[in-house]
């Protein structure tokens, strides 16, 4: 108080100035509040209608197709240089005009994601040029110029590059992010997917993204506006829905790798490896957020290599459905959460570290037995190696989890072929992939 009556004393009229500049950043920041609120609340409708009733059927279905598309006779089928023994690479990966014919890998999600499409009903946009200049007027050829288009677009890159973000990317709805024949390195910030629907990220490496101050960033054509400090996270997803993550390598960034918050739901992280980070995947960032029990997400033919320490996903409150990993590295533990997740872990390997103290793959973080007892934490055709053990825990009093009711995942004894081919490939155009 004192030193504002001392400004007065000294110039009135940079008080008024001051008065004036103050009401038009907060008249900045009010209409920036106001417009992002709108777009959560039509994110959370989209979020509404992404959520499936009966998740049980939605992981049955997934497994279902990972048996036919593995079975001997399906396999006979597929001879020849390429092998694709999971049914989202089945889809696309062995056919020698995926180049001509790139938006066939709308039709190839699988798991809670099934939906998602991306940029499919778009053109198809080609980034030629790797720089990050202009946070509020990005060049045209530039990845942020395609990400913040308010139309569809199936984002694909010229050449090999590296895209040093100069803060946040943050994606629009319909998107495809396409890095099929180009090893595409996106370095530096996070990608941010903020109240969205309708992205795929594919084909690309993600690392080394550090925290960032924020300022002023656009984040669709129409409006850009003041952002906060953004984490380093690799990929952010808030409060969005029908999200496929598939085919991305992804180590040392500042946060977590995948962090999927604010009742995000219909999402799919498939075939990608990770390596070299401490927390790998959290889902749900908070105990506040009871909104979390919308996530439904799957977590399928992923490689956790070397260099990882934990969360793999770390979970609360949702319904997770982590199928067909290879976890051949932890050092804390692979699986954890709190706030009553639902996680149902089926054919995947486990192989412990040798600290005779990090065997368990699961952990339930600041809960008693007496409040995780009832937590639906189930194994099943998991392959647990050196020692590896799955605390499970809950579904005394649901009948829908007894084991005779699921549909089998794949074995766990299968894993190394379902994963082989996990992260960013190396795809040549006019040759299976
Ligand atoms: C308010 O936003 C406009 C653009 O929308 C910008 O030109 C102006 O500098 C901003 N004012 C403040 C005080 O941040
Ligand atoms: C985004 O994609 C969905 C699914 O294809 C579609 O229904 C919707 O109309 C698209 N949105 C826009 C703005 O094109
Ligand atoms: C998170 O969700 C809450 C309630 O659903 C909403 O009010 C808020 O705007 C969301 N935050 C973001 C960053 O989308
Ligand atoms: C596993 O869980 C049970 C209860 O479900 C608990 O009593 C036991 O201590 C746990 N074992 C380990 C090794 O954490």
């Amino acid at each position: 108080m004192a030193g504002s009556i001392a400004v007065v004393a000294r110039s009135p009229l940079s008080v008024l100035l001051y008065v004036l500049a103050t009401a038009a950043a907060a008249a900045n920041v009010t209409s920036d509040e106001e417009y992002w609120a709108q777009r959560a609340e039509v994110a959370r409708s989209n979020n509404r209608a992404a959520y499936v009733s009966d998740p049980v059927a939605a992981m049955n279905r997934f497994n279902a197709d990972v048996l036919r598309a593995t079975s001997r006779r399906s396999l006979r089928r597929y001879q020849g240089p390429c092998m694709a023994t999971n049914p989202i690479d089945r889809c696309w990966r062995c056919r020698g005009d995926w180049a001509a014919d790139r938006k066939r890998l709308a039709q190839c999600a699988r798991g809670f994601g099934h939906n998602t499409v991306g940029g499919v009903g778009g053109k198809v946009y080609v980034v030629t040029d790797a720089s990050d200049d202009d946070l509020i007027r990005p060049r045209r050829g530039t990845l942020r110029w395609g990400a913040i288009q308010d139309r569809p677009l199936w984002i694909v890159f010229a050449r090999d590059m590296i895209v040093t973000l100069r803060q946040e990317l943050i994606v629009n709805h319909n998107k495809t992010i396409d890095g099929r024949g180009a090893q595409v390195h996106i370095v530096s910030a996070q990608i941010t997917l903020q109240n969205v629907q309708q992205v795929i990220i594919h084909g690309v490496h993600i690392h080394h993204s550090a925290p960032h101050s924020g300022g002023m960033i656009r984040d669709s054509k129409h409006h850009y506006g003041q952002r906060s400090r953004s984490d380093g996270d690799g990929i952010s997803v808030l409060s969005s829905s029908n999200v496929w993550v598939d085919h991305v390598s992804m180590y040392r960034c500042s946060d977590g790798l995948i962090d999927v918050v604010n009742g995000s739901t219909g999402i799919t992280i498939s075939n990608s490896h990770f390596t070299n980070h401490d927390h790998v995947m959290l889902f749900g960032a908070s105990n506040d957020n009871p909104q979390d029990r919308e996530m439904q997400i799957t977590v399928s033919f992923n490689h956790f290599g070397k260099g990882l320490v934990q969360r793999m996903p770390r979970c609360r409150y949702g319904f997770f459905h982590v199928v067909n990993n290879d976890y051949t590295h932890w050092i804390m533990y692979a699986i954890g959460g709190n706030k009553n997740p639902t996680i149902i872990s089926q054919g995947n390997r486990f192989i412990a570290p040798d600290d005779p103290n990090a065997k368990e793959v699961t952990k339930r973080e600041y809960a008693p037995y007496s409040e995780y007892k009832d937590w639906v934490w189930k194994s099943q055709g998991d392959v647990m190696m050196n020692g590896a053990f799955f605390n499970e825990s809950g579904g005394q009093n649901e009948r829908k989890y007894d084991q005779l009711d699921f549909i089998p995942a794949k074995h766990g004894s299968y894993v190394g072929q379902l994963t082989q081919f996990a992260g960013a490939l190396k795809c040549r155009v006019g040759k299976p992939c």
